[in-house]
């Protein structure tokens, strides 16, 4: 198949298979007489204020959509992907997993909509598509039940009724591994990445944030190390601003530069990331019970867009109806 830039080659069947995706997350929503958090990313480092500020000398052929404007006003969340609990408590944050960011643009656009962007600390997603991300579910049931059973160092032990799902599943393994493996010092330290696809306009792009400030905290410095990430934003913004550069990249192979798959990275030797715009969290407090209210009390999408900023590929084609109907979910249990 010749495939075209910028174009989306739905999978046969894929409104089914997000019905099966979104039913099965939707049972996992259930946190047993606690108020109901995101499915994934539950844990919040902070919710913070900040700016997003356009570069003033973009090209003409950049200014789309939110590049229009010279600055808006956002919220951004930092996250851990892992939804896991134990004894009540979200996992520890010396345990090794997806940071994300979701940044809020406020008062987009002529219906002050929101404009919002999310990524996580890795170039590319763990699964490839709606079926990959089924078949990894059953893997972790099987992981549950006690009929998949993972050791390091040994032979995976897999029933017969899971082998099928675990062998497809083997690549996504290998992207979580190297997601774990990477150390954070702060969520302000490091670099996000939209792994899935948008439009710009008629041209496709992904997006990256990248930290102005490195090595701002230390973990092993931490009152509380299960919590350290928020513990390291708030000691760093109690004192100053902190900064991100927000950078596209165009996808300029439709071969190598997959729309439906973004389990493969784009190559900055194929499409370097330009800067298109900077991104201030002004030095604040944070920490309150307030904020953690309204931290909870909001939803990122990438589906709260701009048509312009519209989510490309099969990924972020589920994420459209789930995101909206089990954060509709969660905010309905806290009310
Ligand atoms: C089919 C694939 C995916 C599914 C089913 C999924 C599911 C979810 C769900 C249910 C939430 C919570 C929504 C809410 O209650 O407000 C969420 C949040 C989040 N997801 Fe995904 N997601 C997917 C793909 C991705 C990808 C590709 C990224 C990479 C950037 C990502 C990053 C995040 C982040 C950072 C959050 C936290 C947003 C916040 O702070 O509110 N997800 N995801």
């Amino acid at each position: 198949m010749v495939l075209e830039l910028g174009k989306e080659y739905p999978l046969a069947g894929e409104d089914k298979l997000i019905d099966i995706l979104l039913a099965s997350l939707s049972q996992d929503l259930d946190d047993k007489g606690q108020p109901m958090l995101r499915q994934q990313h539950p844990k919040s480092h902070g919710l913070v204020k900040g700016e997003f500020i356009v570069d003033s000398n973009l090209p003409e052929d950049l200014k789309i959509g939110v590049f229009q404007r010279e600055k808006y006003d956002v919220l951004i969340r930092f996250s851990n992907g892992s939804n896991k609990r134990k004894d009540g408590h979200l996992q520890s944050d010396m345990v090794g997993d997806a940071r994300g960011i979701a940044i809020k643009l406020l008062n987009v656009g002529q219906n002050n909509n929101e404009q919002d962007f999310v990524g996580i600390n890795h170039p590319v997603m763990f699964i490839k598509d709606i079926k990959g991300y089924l078949d990894f579910g059953l893997v972790q049931k099987g992981m549950v039940e006690g009929k998949v059973i993972l050791k390091p160092g040994e032979p995976p032990q897999v029933d017969d009724e899971f082998r099928e799902p675990f062998q497809a599943s083997a690549y996504a393994f290998g992207i979580l591994k190297e997601i774990a493996a990477k150390a954070t010092t702060s969520p302000l330290d490091i670099i996000y990445w939209s792994t899935t696809p948008y439009k710009l306009g008629e041209k496709a792009i992904k997006y990256q944030m990248v930290p102005h400030q490195t090595q701002t905290f230390n973990p092993q410095n931490a009152q509380d190390q299960d919590n350290y990430l928020r513990e390291g934003i708030k000691q760093y913004l109690q004192k100053r601003e902190a900064y991100f550069d927000f950078k596209i990249q165009f996808q300029t192979d439709a071969d190598k530069m997959l729309i439906e798959d973004p389990t493969i990275e784009w190559k900055e030797s194929d499409s370097p990331f330009i800067k298109v715009a900077t991104i201030k969290i002004f030095q604040q407090e944070f920490d309150t019970a307030e904020v953690k209210q309204q931290d909870e009390s909001l939803s990122f999408s990438p589906w709260h867009c701009l048509p312009e900023h519209r989510p490309l590929g099969g990924v972020n084609r589920a994420r459209n109806k789930i995101y909206t109907q089990l954060s509709e979910k969660r905010k309905l249990d806290s009310h």
